[in-house]
């Protein structure tokens, strides 16, 4: 008697087979197949796609299938011919060129975040990062293990800023953050999140505060447009070190899940003390369930903080733990039911 596959079997082959659909997906970003059918005149034969992207046939073909397959591509096989297309999905993130893309994320996550990943037994035996074993780099400094190279610091500075042109806007709608003209981002990089700020709230001014070398790399690479340059700065400094600028309200985005509760703790302190009587404190992070038993993409985020941080993701109790013992009050989480949520507290 025939028998079907049963649930757990399927679980466990997709759950095993789950890198190659990564892989197919950095493969293509790489190769530029979403950039090549998105400058196409119209669809392309494999045959076609190979010789634009100088690969072979044969590769070509299976990952053209395999991201049809992914719905990340579409076939027409009107004309007898099987021809390959972009999707409303691939030109809206994967082509480099659109300004909602999340290309460069994807060629981070390839070209070093999977490595990292490789050696997570590892990690969750030592309970540490794991640059050493992945690019042979002492990771003491977290920060100069990440910006090792000055390729390595532009690639996570343009992978970084993508999420927010997609999701920014929302996650600093979940409060109404008119009331602080005066904002400081802190660890704010290329300046992305600042310049999603500065859209919704158009009577703000926004300083980003990062280390020399981001600042450098912002400066040259992620320019302030001539008119919003009244609106946006940037300050080069370290935060657990160096005075903070004066502001109405603080930004830390992904900035805590980088660090130790010791790190926050002494991180969080020194914005308190900096911060104006009345002044607040914004926390943008993915929140885990009051439990910390989800969401899963969270609970992944946290084990991405084990294999390449110091830090982890943490539930709302986690926060308002943290925060209180710096010294803030009235701490209020909300979801937003997107990738990050968002936390005020008040000083
Ligand atoms: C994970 S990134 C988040 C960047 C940005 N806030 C975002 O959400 O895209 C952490 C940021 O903290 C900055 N950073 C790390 N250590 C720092 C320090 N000691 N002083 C100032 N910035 C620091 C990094 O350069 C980086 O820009």
């Amino acid at each position: 008697m025939a028998s079907t596959e049963d649930d757990g079997d399927r679980l466990l082959r997709d759950y095993a087979n789950g890198f190659m659909v990564s892989q197919v997906l950095f493969a293509a970003c790489e190769l530029g197949v979403f950039d090549l059918l998105a400058e196409a005149p119209g669809p392309l034969s494999a045959a076609e796609v190979a010789a634009g992207l100088g690969a072979s046939a044969r590769g070509t073909e299976l990952l053209l299938e395999a991201c049809v397959a992914l719905r990340l591509l579409r076939l027409d096989t009107r004309g007898g011919r099987a021809l390959y297309a972009s999707t409303l999905l691939s030109r809206r993130h994967l082509v480099s060129s659109s300004p909602t893309s999340q290309h460069h994320m994807l060629l981070y996550l390839a070209r070093t975040t999977y490595l990292c990943w490789g050696h997570l037994a590892q990690a969750v035996r030592d309970g540490k990062n794991q640059y050493m074993k992945a690019f042979g780099v002492p990771s003491e400094d977290v920060f100069a293990a990440i910006y090792r190279s000055d390729a390595e610091r532009l690639l996570f500075m343009r992978g970084l800023q993508g999420v927010w042109r997609v999701h920014g806007q929302h996650v600093l709608a979940a409060f109404d953050l008119s009331p602080f003209p005066v904002v400081c981002d802190l660890g704010g990089c290329s300046g992305a999140l600042a310049r999603e700020y500065a859209s919704l709230y158009p009577a703000c001014r926004v300083t980003v505060f990062d280390i020399p070398e981001v600042v450098r790399t912002a400066r040259t690479h992620f320019p302030v447009p001539e008119e919003e340059k009244e609106r946006i700065s940037f300050h080069e400094g370290d935060f657990f070190t160096d005075p903070l600028p004066e502001a109405d309200l603080y930004v830390l985005a992904r900035v805590l899940h980088d660090w130790s509760h010791e790190k926050c703790v002494q991180l969080l302190a020194r914005v308190q003390q900096a911060c104006r009587p009345g002044g607040a404190l914004l926390v943008i992070e993915s929140l885990l369930d009051a439990d910390g038993r989800g969401p899963l993409t969270t609970q992944l985020y946290s084990l991405n903080m084990l294999v390449q941080t110091e830090g982890q993701e943490r539930t709302p109790g986690q926060y308002r733990e943290l925060l209180a013992a710096a010294g803030f009050t009235d701490v209020e989480c909300r979801r937003t039911g997107r990738p990050y949520d968002a936390v005020l507290a008040r000083k």
